[in-house]
């Protein structure tokens, strides 16, 4: 059974009153060989006074035989429960340098536990070694401070910079995020202009990685041809690491890998489908270029909006998976391409970008607006996640599902309305059958609806998301780089104690 605070608590604790001089507390103290003393008022604790406390008196040079404790001691100090794990306590000793913690019950004090005590139990590591617990999934833990943007998931609300990332993708292009995003401010007319040509120049693949492409696509899909081809990329064009590149080396490195990643997913799809590949055009912005490369057509200027706007909408979003593992590699001063193979790994999974296919994948199944409600309860049953429903950050609407709900609204089809019925049974019967978890729409859900209609193929919806994202993970990379520490977290070992002896080789 796990040990709790009760179990290993100094009780009865040392108490003293507020109003006795520090001369009676220190002798209290020392009589019991213990470094500290609550100070109590009927039975309740009023504060903690430690050896650390008598020291600043002395060192102030104040009279301990006049001075009272109450104006030396720390008041209404933490208190522990006798319930509390030991492990808690551990984390609210070490998190806040407090030696010892008075323990109450009912509101009167039973006890006091110190470092002391914690490290008596053989099982827990040395002082020296002090952690602090996080929840599982580093869920709100803040990890870094970025000036890139942030998500506020209670509000229902995103920015890139200090600019609502909804309104940018009502008002602005794609490349003039992307200039936010790379130089900190949005462009006039004349940067925006000279930002999209320097941008438009730099998409064709460099001689080795065109070569290799055709048998790189043949093995597999393109999100998985995408994050090799990285690799390869970095390799041609010599990157080193970031550690040992200057801003300026690294911001042109990242320039570069943003405009060709959508040659290289494109050429990818072509190539896996027997298609001959179709070489970018500098006259196209991003979002037409793509679609034109992936489809051979030149697309409407409706579809175009759409998937600029989609892009727009999930080019960054705070400290996520692929994102905080970009930040991790580039701690580490490895190079951009190395963090971006990392990034599309991560994102790969269904539980953050591979879920727009099997979310569309979802409404094929369901079939017709009348089975949704049997489908999504047996399914929620069944245990089974609801893709493209729940988010770790928003506890309300997903404003990029809010605004993507309207792009698919914009350009009809037959998913629209049937799209929409969907959302509003698995709000509902998620509500019901998982009360009190507030999950809705993430923006998964109508990007599929919103691709499809835009007449991107389903297996290339998770390589659309990585296309835009790559300007996002750069970003980070860079700030990383800008002023790094490396990110080297620590896990609580739970496995048997050791040392155990190593048994005989038989
Ligand atoms: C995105 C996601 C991984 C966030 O997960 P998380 O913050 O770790 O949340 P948890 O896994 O702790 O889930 C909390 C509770 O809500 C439930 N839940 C969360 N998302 C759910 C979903 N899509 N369908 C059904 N139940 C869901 C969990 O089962 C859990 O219930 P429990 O308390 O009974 O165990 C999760 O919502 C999910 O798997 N969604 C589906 C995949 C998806 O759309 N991914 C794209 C993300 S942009």
């Amino acid at each position: 059974m796990e040990t709790i605070v009760r179990d290993l608590m100094t009780s009865p604790p040392l108490t003293c009153a507020s109003t006795d001089s520090l001369a009676v507390a220190a002798r209290t103290m020392a009589d019991a060989d213990i470094g500290s003393v609550v100070v109590t008022d009927r039975g309740k604790v009023a504060g903690i006074l430690t050896e650390r406390d008598l020291l600043r008196a002395a060192a102030a040079m104040a009279d301990p035989d006049h001075e009272q404790v109450g104006l030396w001691m720390t008041a209404h100090p933490d208190v522990l429960s006798p319930d509390e794990k030991v492990d808690a306590a551990w984390a609210s000793l070490t998190a806040h340098h407090y030696r010892h913690l008075p323990v109450v019950e009912d509101g009167h004090l039973i006890g006091v536990v110190s470092l002391r005590d914690l490290m008596g139990l053989a099982r827990i590591r040395p002082a020296a070694e002090s952690m602090t617990d996080v929840p599982a999934g580093l869920e709100g833990v803040v990890v870094a401070e970025t000036t890139v943007g942030d998500v506020r998931g209670q509000e229902g609300f995103f920015h890139y910079r200090q600019y609502s990332a909804v309104d940018l993708a009502q008002q602005r292009s794609l490349e003039n995020v992307w200039h936010l995003l790379f130089k900190g401010e949005l462009p006039d007319a004349a940067a925006s202009a000279s930002f999209a040509s320097e941008v438009r120049a730099r998409r064709n693949l460099p001689p080795g990685l065109a070569a290799l492409l055709p048998a790189l696509a043949a093995q597999g899909a393109p999100l998985d041809v995408l994050r090799s081809a990285v690799s390869v990329l970095g390799a041609e064009l010599g990157w080193r690491p970031t550690h040992d590149v200057s801003a300026g080396e690294l911001y042109d490195q990242a320039l570069g890998l943003c405009a060709v990643v959508p040659t290289i997913l494109a050429s990818a799809y072509r190539l896996r489908e027997g298609l001959d590949v179709v070489a970018p055009r500098a006259d196209l912005d991003f979002a037409a270029n793509y679609l034109y490369m992936l489809t051979g057509e030149l697309p409407s200027p409706e579809h175009v909006r759409a998937i600029e706007q989609y892009m727009i909408l999930t080019i960054d979003h705070g400290f996520n998976a692929s994102t905080f593992t970009a930040r991790v590699i580039t701690s580490t001063g490895a190079d951009l391409a190395a963090a971006i193979v990392g990034a599309i790994g991560a994102l790969s999974g269904p539980l953050h970008g591979g879920a727009p296919s099997r979310a569309l994948d979802m409404l094929d199944a369901i079939g017709t607006a009348d089975r949704a409600e049997a489908y999504i309860r047996r399914a929620v049953e069944d245990g089974e996640r609801i893709m493209g429903f729940g988010h770790r950050v928003y506890k309300t609407d997903d404003p990029r599902s809010l605004l993507l709900r309207q792009v698919t609204e914009r350009l009809g089809g037959p998913l629209v309305a049937f799209s929409q019925e969907v959302e509003r049974t698995t709000v509902d019967v998620l509500a019901e059958l998982k009360p009190g978890r507030q999950l809705y729409t993430n923006v998964e859900f109508y990007a599929g609806v919103v691709m499809h209609t835009c007449g991107i193929p389903r297996h290339m919806f998770t390589p659309t998301f990585a296309a835009g994202r790559t300007i996002g993970w750069s970003t980070h990379v860079m700030e990383q780089a800008s002023h790094n520490r490396l990110i080297r977290p620590a896990a609580r070992y739970v496995g048997p104690p050791p040392p155990q002896p190593v048994p005989q080789a038989s």
